[in-house]
């Protein structure tokens, strides 16, 4: 595709430019960061979104940081609070966080090394996606020999969600590519349409034919059997393959389980935190009323009313038939241990 999520923009001001995905499908409008006030704002209107995309903003977005002191003359203390508001920017994601860490240790070397760093990060993100893509395409296709899959997916992340290529998309874009796909079913996604602003736009631009569905048709259309496969991403996958991704993906889980349909979590390593042991210990991202009770500035429920706008949830490593990462695929239902995959990925 003609665009990039994320990038970094050299000069006297250096900058992290991002695709406005606030502003899609309507229009291709990029945003300069250029402060770490700015890129913490874009970060929570979800001008940049998608855990795989925050890993390479949270490490850019250091870089940024030390630019902004260098110019501006900030105290090592200042530059750490910046940094703590960036990396704290929005919790479920653990890639944010991820990304800064991984950064982080070259602080004291300063910009250059930072930078460089940064740039691996994106750089690897690719790989591994396309990497993860294949093992999940192959995963699917030894299951489902037969036609070309009616495949479901929910909220987006493709390349919009990534540095390139994308995880859930990802999949779907190499099951393409081997002409085993007949139809993506795409929630919308409530409360911001990612599915039908972002995945809908992706999946036009490449050709793959799909259907944008309210996200309530999806259990329906799953027990009626008309999906073969339900592929998502992931926010945050816990050390028992419990999986926080976008609010209504356990719904699908649960939908799957009962019809015998296969549920796929794609993700790239950088997304499993083996520091969290389950999903009870997850953070689920609050986000405001007005996102539920209003659309498009429009109000869509009387005045005062208040809403639950959870903007994740998780679904129990129990309803996830496979976790498929670069390093390899676990299958939660028979082995529930993400830590069979720490080691180095499988180069070939
Ligand atoms: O709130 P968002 O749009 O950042 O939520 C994104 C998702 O839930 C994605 O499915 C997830 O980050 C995986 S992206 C490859």
């Amino acid at each position: 595709m003609g665009f990039r999520t994320v990038e970094w923009l050299d000069g006297t001001v250096p900058a992290v430019r991002l695709l406005d995905q606030t502003r899609l499908p309507a229009e291709e409008a990029y945003l300069d960061a250029a402060d770490v006030d700015t890129l913490v704002t874009a970060i929570i209107r979800l001008a940049v979104r998608g855990a795989p995309a925050l890993g390479a903003v949270g490490a850019l977005g250091v870089a940024l940081a030390l630019a902004q002191g260098a110019r501006e003359g900030w105290p090592d203390a200042r530059l750490r609070q910046e940094i703590g508001r960036l990396r704290d920017a929005r919790p479920t994601a653990v890639n944010l966080a991820w990304g800064v860490d991984r950064v982080l240790p070259l602080l004291p070397q300063g910009h250059a090394p930072v930078l460089a760093e940064a740039r691996r990060v994106l750089v690897e993100d690719e790989a591994a996606n396309r990497r993860l893509s294949a093992l999940g395409a192959d995963w699917l296709a030894e299951r489902l020999p037969r036609r070309p899959m009616r495949l479901l997916t929910h909220c987006n992340a493709g390349t919009l969600a990534t540095t390139a290529w994308g995880t859930a998309l990802g999949v779907v874009r190499e099951l393409h590519g081997r002409g085993r796909v007949a139809l993506v079913h795409v929630d919308e996604t409530r409360p911001l349409l990612q599915g039908a602003r972002l995945t809908a736009w992706e999946l036009a631009a490449d050709g793959i034919d799909h259907v944008v569905q309210v996200d309530s048709a999806a259990p329906g259309a799953i027990l009626r059997g008309l999906v073969d496969a339900v592929v998502i991403g992931a926010d945050r996958i816990a050390a028992n393959g419990d999986t926080a991704n976008k609010v209504g993906s356990v719904g699908l889980a649960l939908a799957c389980a009962d019809a015998g349909v296969p549920f796929v979590v794609a993700a790239p390593w950088s997304t499993v935190d083996l520091a969290t042991a389950d999903g009870t210990r997850i953070t689920i991202e609050e986000r405001p009323d007005a996102e539920v009770t209003s659309y498009g500035g429009i109000p869509s429920a009387p005045a005062g009313t208040r809403a639950f706008n959870p903007a994740f949830d998780v679904t129990p490593a129990r309803m996830i038939d496979a976790v498929v990462t670069e390093r390899g695929v676990v299958e939660p239902k028979t082995h529930a241990d993400m830590a069979v995959l720490d080691r180095p990925a499988d180069p070939s």
